[in-house]
């Protein structure tokens, strides 16, 4: 397994440019499964969750292959409707092609997707809405299967505003009969990208973004080509890192609005940094102001980036509060970084962050995607060395995220362990 080693203390200058969206790409590839016809995508970043789920497409009915970096997403062979427990158990965003091939297909086999490190993750509220839709849904061997003779669109509300949720019910809707309504739906920025991506296939999907979703479902979609919008969780990694431990850092081709929470939580923590069209530029090294902090779904502060604010905050001038309401277990990075000689207290899904003067560099855990982020992050402005293990974690989700920090300005190695 590989490890990061990272030798902490050096200033970060120069421009980070960001890769595609992991959690845009993952939707829009499930949603190929819809159309017959070749599909085209961009800015797709090269990462492993996105290989596993190409690895899925595959095995259902795409031929995958790249032409002049363009992804190119062809019908393949035989279909077979079925994502199974070996690629499902490595990455839980595989079962977003239960939507698309129960739109496109009327049936599926999908493993029944485990939790993970951050929580128990359940899909109920997806499963209401095909049900809602006709679908007939037994759960076999820990396996989903979904069969339905006519595929009917129906009114959803969702108890919660749940991403993938949205995503694959919308997509389980697009070829449906009949008008779908979905209610209390999510409004990540990746919802309206695979709207607009399916749109620009000939679906009818209307209020992506908003909590009301109408989807006039149509006979059948046809091929096109998209790029993808860029990595909000990425470039506010990035954006944070820069404050931490940055001169000047720009962070380039990001859509700022999309990072709106997380700009205004920093600013009231009293670091400097402009917003451009498409960049941001953060004047980092100044010590951070505490502040309270309380995830929340889009646009609410990202629980995404809560591991990797907390990071900037163990440094800060006094003690901050942060407040995860969106998963049961997601302060795994809290004793890494009090290995670092952070002060941080959790009590249930409350973290109390004592500021102190500075980090020590030492041998350290990832556990989950974003967990590592929060440690690479400690790790750069921490003194000494610091060990990260099982940075597979940090590869499912950050595109050569050591060859982008060197870039500027830090010293971090990939080691075999
Ligand atoms: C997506 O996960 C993202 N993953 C996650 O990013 C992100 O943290 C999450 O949305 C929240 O923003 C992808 O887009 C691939 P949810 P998802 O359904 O769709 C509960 C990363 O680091 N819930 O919005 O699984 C659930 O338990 C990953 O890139 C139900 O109870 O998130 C959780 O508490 C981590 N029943 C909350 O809703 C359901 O049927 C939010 O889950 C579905 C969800």
């Amino acid at each position: 397994m590989d490890a990061f080693l990272i030798e902490g203390g050096r200033k970060l200058e120069g421009v980070v440019k960001i890769s595609g969206s992991k959690n845009a790409s993952l939707p829009i590839l499930a949603a190929t499964i819809l159309t017959e016809d070749d599909v085209y995508l961009e800015n797709v970043p090269d990462l492993s969750d996105v290989k596993t789920m190409l690895k899925l497409l595959s095995n259902i009915s795409k031929e995958i292959s790249y032409e002049d970096g363009k992804l190119l997403i062809k019908q393949g062979g035989e279909v077979q409707t079925v994502a199974p427990y070996d690629l499902v158990k490595t990455m839980r965003a595989s079962v977003l092609v239960l939507g698309a091939l129960i739109g496109k297909y009327h049936s599926a086999r999908v493993s029944f997707p485990g939790g993970c490190a951050i929580g128990a993750r359940p899909i109920d509220q997806h499963l209401k809405g095909f049900e809602a839709m006709g679908v007939k849904i037994d759960i076999e061997e820990g396996y989903i299967v979904a069969n339905v003779d006519k595929l009917r669109g129906a009114r959803v509300v969702f108890d919660l505003p749940t991403v993938g949720g949205t995503e694959n019910v919308m997509m389980a809707a697009v070829l449906a009969e009949g008008e779908t309504i979905i209610e209390n739906a999510a409004m990540e920025p990746e919802i309206t990208d695979l709207a607009s991506f399916l749109n620009s296939l000939g679906a009818k999907i209307e209020g992506a973004g908003t909590p009301l979703i109408r989807i006039q479902g149509v006979k059948k979609l046809h091929g096109g080509s998209y790029r993808v919008i860029p990595d909000r969780i990425e470039a506010a990694t990035y954006f944070i890192a820069g404050a931490m431990s940055g001169g000047e850092v720009i962070v380039d081709d990001l859509i700022p609005e999309h990072i709106d929470a997380v700009l205004k939580k920093v600013a009231e923590a009293g670091i400097d940094f402009k917003v451009e069209e498409k960049r941001v530029v953060v004047y980092g090294g100044k010590r951070p102001k505490p502040v309270q902090v309380k995830t929340r779904p889009y646009p609410g502060f990202p629980t995404d980036v809560q591991a990797q604010i907390m990071s900037m905050l163990t440094l800060a001038r006094g003690t901050s509060v942060i407040v995860e309401t969106i998963f049961e277990n997601r302060f795994m990075h809290v004793n890494e970084l009090n290995r670092m000689g952070a002060r941080i207290k959790v009590e249930d899904r409350t973290a109390v962050v004592e500021g102190v003067e500075k980090l020590k560099g030492a041998p350290v855990m990832a556990s989950d995607l974003r967990a590592s982020a929060s440690l690479v992050l400690a790790g750069l402005v921490a003194e000494g060395v610091t060990k990260i293990s099982r940075i597979y974690h940090l590869d499912r989700g950050y595109e050569r995220m050591e060859y982008k920090l060197n870039a500027l300005g830090a010293h971090v190695e990939r080691i075999k362990e």
